[in-house]
Order: C-alpha cells, then structure tokens, then sequence
C-alpha cells in the first residue's frame, strides 16, 4: 500500500484540503474511516486539477451528513434513497456516501445497494482507474487502497473494466470508458474493448434519462468529438440508436464545429449528428433518448433546416428579408449545423449570413415610436415594425430618420 498524501496535498486547493480534514476529523470522532475516492484520487495521481470531491465512509450513519455540513459551516442539499448526500459549503459541493456493495436484479436495472467494505465499495465501480481510494483520517492521511491496479494502469494509459460483466451490470459505462479515453489521452485495453463489443447491444437496457445524462455528458467534453468517434469505432454509437452513425461528411463536419465558437457546442453537435437522418428516425432519436424541449427542437429544426437548405435556399435570387423569413424561427444551433454540413453549398452560404449578420438587424424604431407617430395600438404596429425590419434587411432603409419616413409614407 502507498501513500500519496504529498499528491492530495500538491493537486487538491487549501479550501478542499481543509474541508477534507474537518469531515475527517468528525467521521474520526465517531469511530468512523473516511476515504476520497473515485475520480478525485484518479486526477490528482495524474497532476490535473480536481473537480468534484467524493468522499466515502464506511458505516456512514444517517446523521453523519449533518455532523460534517456543520462543521464545514454548510448544508446538507440532498440525500437519496442510496445513503448518498451533497453537502454545499464555502461555494464548494462535497459528495458523501456509505461505503456499498451492489448487486443488480437485471441488466440495466438500478443496483440493489446494500452497506459494504471499502474493498466492496472499489469493486463495484467502472473502471480499475477510478477504483481506488485515500484515507483522510489523521492517522493515516494518504494511504491508498488500489485493489485493482488502478495506479499500474493510470501510468500504463488504459481503461480497463473491472469484471467481464461490467457493462452488462452497467451499459452506460460503455460511453464513460470513450470518454475517459479520449479524455486522458489513454487506450481501451483490448480485453475491456472485447467486452464493450460483446455487451454493446446492453445499451437498449438502459432507461432513456441514463443514456441521456451520459450522452449530454459525451457532448459536452472538450474533445466530444474524438470520443463520438471512437465510439463509432466500437460499434457503440449505433447501439444507442441505429441512426447514430458516423460518415466522412459528417465527421468533417463535427470537425469544423468543435474549431467553431458556439457558444453552445453540445447543441451544434447534436444537430450535426441529426442532419442526416429522415423525419423518423429523428423522432425516434429523440423518444430514445428522452430528450428535453430545447434538445427536442434542436433536432427538429436541424430537419426544417435541412429541407429549407435543398429547396427555398437554394433558389437563384433571394433577398436578405427572404433569406430572414425562411431562417428565423429556427433553433440557432440547427441553423449553424447544416450550414456546417452543407458545405459551400449556396444554402449553407446563406445559413452563415443569416448567422453572421442577418439576425442581428433590428429596426431603429420601436413600438412605443411608432405610437408617438400617431398609429393607435393594435396589430399595425406590429406589421409596421415587420415591414420596417424588411426594409432594413434589404437596405432600403439607413438612419432613424429613414425608418421615420418610411413609417409616415406608410399612414
Ligand atoms: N461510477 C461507476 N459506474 C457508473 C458511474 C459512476 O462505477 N456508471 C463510479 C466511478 O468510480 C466514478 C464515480 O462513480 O469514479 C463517480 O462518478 P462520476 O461523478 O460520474 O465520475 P467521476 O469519476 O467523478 O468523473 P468525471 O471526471 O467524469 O466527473
């Protein structure tokens, strides 16, 4: 067993080190042994920045959460039915949980919990390099419990599962071993790539939140799209839904949006993964994931976007306003994916000026001047500030001056 007390202490910052060591001083006060566990002790051992604090204590009583939230001079935000709880202090979440064994009735189902050793505990997880522990206790600060090679396979880069019934236990951990191999620069030891070929279809036993939240969480790494192709690679992709494939078009198009400044790139990447897909299939996409509304939208007007790039986009001549009208109800993301997709196309020129330029125009005048100019409230107002905004888009229209002309010509 080492120690790597001089690790937690380099990597971890003074607010955490010193949150570690009050929840230890409580769990030692009551006879209790508390661990940091998980990918906390996973990044430290790599020197990258820590993020979320897990701390696990075997035979955590139900009012330990309160004892630690008060010393931090916290709260305890929520609890579960799994004996684990978030605590919030100093503007900082801390994970805490009961040291568990599981088991699971059926593929995909949500384990049976049950209270455990640490080594139980370890055993239950993912992947070797996120199953292991420290103590925090004063005693033995730093102590590692690695009963599964976890820091052999950390300084080797490879994810590998623990059991050969990891992901039929479990098959979203399918989308986290791409995601952390992409993530740290590591491989897919070839066993464990044995295995997620072998279990992949165990993806259809995991409920549409599950694969949702892993998917969201696939989208939303920084190098998202080196970790949809590799799951493409190992026939992963297309087990969540036979649409999800990935050809050179639209990789190279994945490509291009990760370069992009969106804003929101889970959103652009998502329409660029549904572009080529028919009407149903999207509807299916979206049904076997459980997405939300804004997703949902997404989705669809990646398809209204699409159908507006092969036929009203693509005419000879249209004008700004035009190209306006066609383009402006549609999600913003959906807009830019089959722009990205479309490549010099006519249509995708236009769906970048409209990004670029077109929407951001707006007419001088407003509602409350257009009253000033005498026109009673009601619907005029609204179809003056439209035919203002035409204008506008079509240049016929400059200065305030201008839109106050154009407004008086029109009474
Ligand atoms: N875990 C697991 N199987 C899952 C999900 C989680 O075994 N399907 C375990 C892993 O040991 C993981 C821990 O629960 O380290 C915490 O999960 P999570 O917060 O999702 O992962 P982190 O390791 O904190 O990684 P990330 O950096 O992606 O947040």
């Amino acid at each position: 067993m080492g120690n790597i007390s001089e690790i937690i202490k380099a990597q971890l910052d003074a607010v955490s080190l010193r949150q570690l060591r009050l929840i230890a001083g409580v769990a030692d006060s009551h006879g209790l042994q508390a661990y940091l566990v998980g990918g906390a002790i996973r990044d430290a051992m790599l020197g990258l920045p820590v993020g979320d604090i897990d701390i696990t204590i075997v035979g955590l009583t139900p009012e330990f959460p309160q004892y630690a939230a008060r010393a931090l001079g916290g709260k305890v935000v929520s609890g579960s039915q799994f004996n684990t709880f978030a605590l919030s202090a100093s503007g900082r979440r801390i994970d805490l949980a009961m040291t568990r064994h599981e088991t699971y009735a059926h593929p995909g189902a949500l384990p049976t919990v049950a209270p455990g050793t640490m080594r139980q505990d370890l055993a239950r997880r993912d992947f070797t390099i996120n199953a292991m522990a420290a103590s925090i206790s004063e005693s033995s600060f730093g102590d590692l419990l690695d009963p599964f090679s976890g820091k052999f396979d950390l300084e080797s880069s490879i994810i590998r599962s623990l059991h050969d019934v990891s992901f039929q236990d479990d098959a979203t951990r399918i989308l986290r071993a791409a995601r952390y191999a992409v993530r740290l620069g590591f491989t897919l030891e070839s066993e464990t790539e044995c295995l997620i070929r072998r279990d992949g279809a165990r993806l259809d036993t995991i409920s549409a939140a599950r694969v949702h939240h892993e998917f969201a969480r696939v989208l939303q790494e920084s190098r998202a799209v080196g970790i949809l192709e590799l799951l493409h690679r190992i026939s992963a992709l297309r087990a969540i839904h036979p649409a999800l494939t990935l050809n050179e078009w639209t990789l190279n198009a994945l490509r291009r949006a990760e370069q992009s400044l969106s804003d929101d790139k889970p959103a652009l990447l998502l329409s660029i993964l549904a572009c080529e897909m028919d009407a149903g299939e999207r509807k299916a996409f979206i049904g076997r994931l459980g997405m939300g509304a804004r997703w949902a939208k997404v989705v669809c007007d990646t398809g209204l976007a699409q159908a507006r790039a092969q036929h009203d986009l693509s005419v000879d001549a249209l004008s700004h306003s035009e190209i306006h009208t066609r383009l402006r109800l549609l999600d913003e993301s959906a807009i830019l994916g089959c722009a990205l997709s479309g490549g010099d196309s006519l249509a995708a020129q236009r769906m970048k000026l409209y990004l670029n330029e077109l929407r951001h125009i707006k007419p001088i005048l407003n509602g409350k001047d257009i009253l000033a100019l005498g026109v009673p409230q009601g619907p005029r107002i609204g179809e003056l500030l439209n035919d203002l905004l035409t204008a506008r888009l079509d240049q016929n229209l400059k200065t305030r001056e201008d839109e106050m002309k154009f407004v008086a010509a029109r009474l």
